[in-house]
């Protein structure tokens, strides 16, 4: 056997909401609901499939290595220079770019405990250490971040809305942090929910950047737009952070479909308007029926909530299961006792809520044994 490289060692890998397909064959059910993955359960803008369509003319020949199209129209919308952007296969993957460019072995990464584990992963992959910083009540605790850094520090993740608890950081204790952090560490906002963001606390930091040479900020195509298959997500950064990042990524790293699609998906404002106020129904019926069923949640600014089941989650996450619903289980992510649920189409929420109080119902031992 060959060695892997030593920092693979207890790297395990990422386990994702379980696939629709999966669930139909183990459980034999024809009907499923997945309410896992944080996707949008309303599809994406028509005008989508016009420009795949198109696309497909070009499918025989490799596609511009910096989506200058979309970046152009893109950067336009953001305020930016083109050359202030980077796209990648998904966000993920710029995510990987930070960490491939920036983080040298025994290097430290501020975090918080518990948030998007990609930064975790990538750090632990180049030999960086990852510090994690307890959240309070599913919220960032900036001040114990800012606390957490020392003189090994070189990066600091915030998950503005976090996930998997949905939370976002106040605006003022943001801007207060963004201040503090030293500007020779990176500091990362990964805003991959900005769109759903709804509450006047939450902070748009686009409009910092100019200020901020040592922040960047992700944003991604799989959320709110209805593009994650496709995998396309991208950063704004100061333009000597891209030109790093570019020297690290696969040439083709996007593909043509992907750019054209977002190209497209740029022109769709009211698919957008409609996928939120949809969410916002969604969530508003959710939290709803928690209440009535004296539920805890995490008070959630995305398209997906966290709440308190008080029973393992891994029970209930099987006896939804058997059902044909597919959620997170909270264990998976440090909350033995909540479950992950992404906000759906209404007939979706309806079948959860009603198979969940019927779940919650049974006495606790019994609960896979229906
Ligand atoms: C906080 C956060 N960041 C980044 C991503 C990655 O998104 P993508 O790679 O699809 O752009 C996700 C996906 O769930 C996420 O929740």
């Amino acid at each position: 056997m060959i060695d892997p490289r030593p920092q693979l060692d207890g790297i395990s890998m990422y386990s994702p909401g379980k696939p629709i397909e999966e669930v139909k064959r183990e459980k034999g059910l024809t009907k499923i609901y997945k309410m896992a993955s944080n996707e949008n359960p309303f599809g994406c803008s028509p005008l989508v499939e016009e420009a795949i369509k198109n696309e497909m003319i070009e499918m025989t020949r490799y596609p511009e290595t910096t989506s200058p199209a979309l970046a152009a129209k893109l950067a336009q919308r953001l305020r930016l220079k083109a050359d202030q952007l980077i796209f990648g296969n998904g966000s993920d993957e710029i995510i990987r770019l930070l960490t491939r460019s920036y983080i040298n072995h025994g290097d430290e990464v501020v975090m918080a405990r518990v948030t998007f584990p990609r930064y975790q992963t990538n750090v632990l992959i180049e030999g960086g250490v990852p510090v994690q910083v307890d959240m309070t009540n599913g919220c960032h605790d900036l001040d114990g971040m800012l606390a957490a850094i020392t003189n090994k520090t070189k990066m600091v993740f915030v998950c503005n809305p976090n996930n998997p608890t949905g939370t976002i950081v106040e605006r003022q204790a943001l801007l207060n942090f963004i201040e503090q952090v030293p500007s020779h560490i990176l500091l990362v906002i990964d805003e991959a929910y900005f769109e759903y963001a709804d509450s006047d606390e939450y902070l748009d930091t686009r409009p910092l950047l100019p200020q901020y040479e040592n922040m960047v900020i992700l944003r991604t195509f799989s959320k709110v737009y209805g593009l994650a298959a496709l995998r396309i997500g991208y950063g704004m950064m100061d333009r000597e952070i891209v030109h790093q990042l570019q020297k690290v990524k696969d040439p083709f790293n996007v593909n043509r479909l992907a750019s054209a699609a977002a190209y497209a998906s740029l022109d769709d404002e009211s698919f957008l308007e409609e996928t939120i106020a949809k969410n916002r129904e969604g969530r508003n019926f959710l939290l709803r029926n928690f209440e009535e069923m004296n539920l805890y949640y995490f008070q959630t600014q995305t398209n997906f909530i966290m709440v308190d089941v008080n029973r393992p989650a891994k029970e209930v996450y099987e006896s939804l299961l058997e059902e044909g619903i597919i959620v997170r289980p909270g264990h998976l992510m440090g909350y033995p006792e909540m479950i992950r649920v992404t906000i759906g189409q209404q007939e979706e929420n309806a079948a959860f809520i009603q198979k969940l109080q019927a779940i919650l119902n049974r006495p606790a031992s019994n609960l896979q044994n229906h």
